[in-house]
């Protein structure tokens, strides 16, 4: 008799809504974490205490730029940074305390400490082995390091510092144009310091859809931001309290330099398996050190599965989630399954940019017939009410069937709105579909309706 039906490797929101879901499915579950708090780096070191950061310093923003337009005088505001990292604890004590509960209240074993793998069907974590029909590794990811940059965590930092700094800087170097660097980027430029962005590519957010990455650089751009695309970083060196960064730019291969009082590293992250055990085990690893799985998350090695950022695909929680529900529904003998078409991104900037499905230089790429229907904000009213008009939503549907293809959203509530578009494509909706459902007004929502409509006979506010 197995300790355990399954124990689950990693508590971050692939692991936790794994183990939540095979107890809600009968088996008896435990989760390894060796964090003092449950929640991973999402809701300890990434999603929740950035999204608290830029709550705050978008207030901030407000403050500056719109509350005398609307008749409030509230005078310059004062940041208290230490109190504005202390209410980022709150939430993020709010929210690990959430799942301690859940685990109780689902009778799942939290199995304090870090886990390792000696061979199938059991689990290590300090010297106690526990046994278990099925393992599901759900170990998530670390910041990738990058030659020449010393990271200090002080001064060099990755999302981790940036999320703890001492003090607020006045000027400030991020290392990619990715979601983590203009998200922690907006929320120090919104606090008041000079940012700086270097993108090694030509565009910022790789992969987004062009026309949207064009409009979000130059909204960025008004806001402060100064870009340095097309240029590699060689080095990053903490130096007397600040930083000395060194890059080379692509074009002519000349070399620059600039300081700052902090650099953030955001160059993407890496699969964490240390201390796993795997390759004792014979555990398939990608050429890209990710964790190798089946159609259902089964690794190499059977009653082995793995799941969210240590294995191939976009490292977001929610993916994770997805394959977190979907594994154990496999396991408990149902049909789990995860519809990677239908996987929505998010930058939670201001504005916000959201996406899901192809991209219009995907569907060029495919050959691919499609149609484009764009709705500006400037023609939604309540955009307009709360200074958020800049900004549009671009749907792409098949020209001949005006199914939905894909959807990207740069404007307010852009990763609210994307759900729309989300489940309509669950369900093979046509742009139609959305245009003939009644719409609240005055919603931000209407942009979306109005976006389906140009896809049609055309929008009635533009
Ligand atoms: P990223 O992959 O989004 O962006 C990294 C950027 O760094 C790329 O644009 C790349 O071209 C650039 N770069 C790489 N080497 C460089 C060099 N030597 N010099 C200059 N530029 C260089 O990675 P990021 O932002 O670190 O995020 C990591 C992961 O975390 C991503 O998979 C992201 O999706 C996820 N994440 C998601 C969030 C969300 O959904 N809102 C929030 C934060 C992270």
């Amino acid at each position: 008799m197995a300790d355990y039906d399954v124990i689950v490797i990693g508590a971050g929101p692939g692991g936790y809504v794994c183990a939540i879901r095979c107890a809600q499915l009968g088996l008896k579950t435990a989760c390894v974490e060796g964090r003092e708090t449950l929640g991973g780096t999402c809701l300890n070191i990434g999603c929740i205490p950035s999204k608290a950061l830029l709550h705050a310093s978008h207030e901030v923003h407000e403050m500056h730029e719109n509350f005398a337009k609307m008749g409030i005088k509230a005078g310059e505001p004062e940041i208290d940074w230490p109190q504005m990292k202390a209410y980022k604890d709150d939430v993020i004590k709010s929210n690990t305390s959430g799942i301690e509960f859940l685990f109780k209240k689902n009778k799942i074993d939290w199995l304090k400490g870090w886990g390792s793998i000696p061979k199938a069907g059991e689990v290590q974590v300090g010297d106690k082995t526990y046994t278990a029909k099925n393992i599901i590794i759900a170990s998530g990811s670390v910041p990738a390091s990058l030659p020449g940059v010393e990271v200090d965590e002080k001064t060099v930092v990755t999302s981790t510092g940036a999320l703890e700094l001492a003090g607020l800087p006045k000027k400030m170097v991020v290392i990619g144009a990715g979601v983590i660097g203009l998200e922690m980027g907006s929320v120090y430029a919104r606090l008041g310091a000079e940012v700086t962005v270097i993108e090694y590519l030509d565009a910022i957010t790789p992969g987004a859809d062009a026309e949207v990455a064009r409009q979000f650089q130059k909204l960025l751009s008004k806001q402060g931001f100064e870009f340095v695309l097309g240029a590699a970083v060689q080095s990053a060196v903490p130096k007397d309290g600040g930083a000395t960064v060194t890059y080379k730019l692509k074009k002519d291969d000349s070399e620059h330099t600039v300081e700052a009082d902090v650099v953030l590293v955001a160059t993407g992250r890496k699969p964490f398996t240390d201390g796993l055990g795997l390759a004792d085990i014979g555990v398939e690893m990608t050429q890209r050190g990710q964790i190798a799985t089946d159609a259902h998350w089964q690794t190499s090695v059977p009653g082995i599965y793995a799941i969210g950022d240590a294995i191939v695909g976009p490292m977001l929680a929610h993916k994770a989630e997805d394959e977190g529900m979907a594994v154990a529904e496999v396991i408990a003998g149902k049909h789990g399954h995860v519809n990677y078409d239908v996987i929505p991104g998010v930058i939670y900037t201001w504005p916000e940019v959201a996406s899901v499905g192809k991209t219009e230089e995907a569907l060029k790429a495919e050959g691919k017939a499609y149609k484009v229907g764009k709705f500006s904000f400037m023609g939604n009213g309540r955009a307009k009410a709360v200074f958020a008009s800049d900004g549009f939503v671009k749907m792409l549907v098949d020209k001949e069937t005006d199914r939905i293809l894909g959807c990207h959203i740069i404007g307010p509530s852009a990763g609210e709105l994307i759900h729309e578009i989300c489940v309509g494509m669950e369900f093979g909706a046509a742009a139609q579909d959305i245009a003939l459902t009644c719409h609240a007004h005055p919603t931000f929502s209407e942009a979306v309706r109005e976006a389906a409509l140009a896809c049609g006979d055309g929008p009635i506010h533009s």
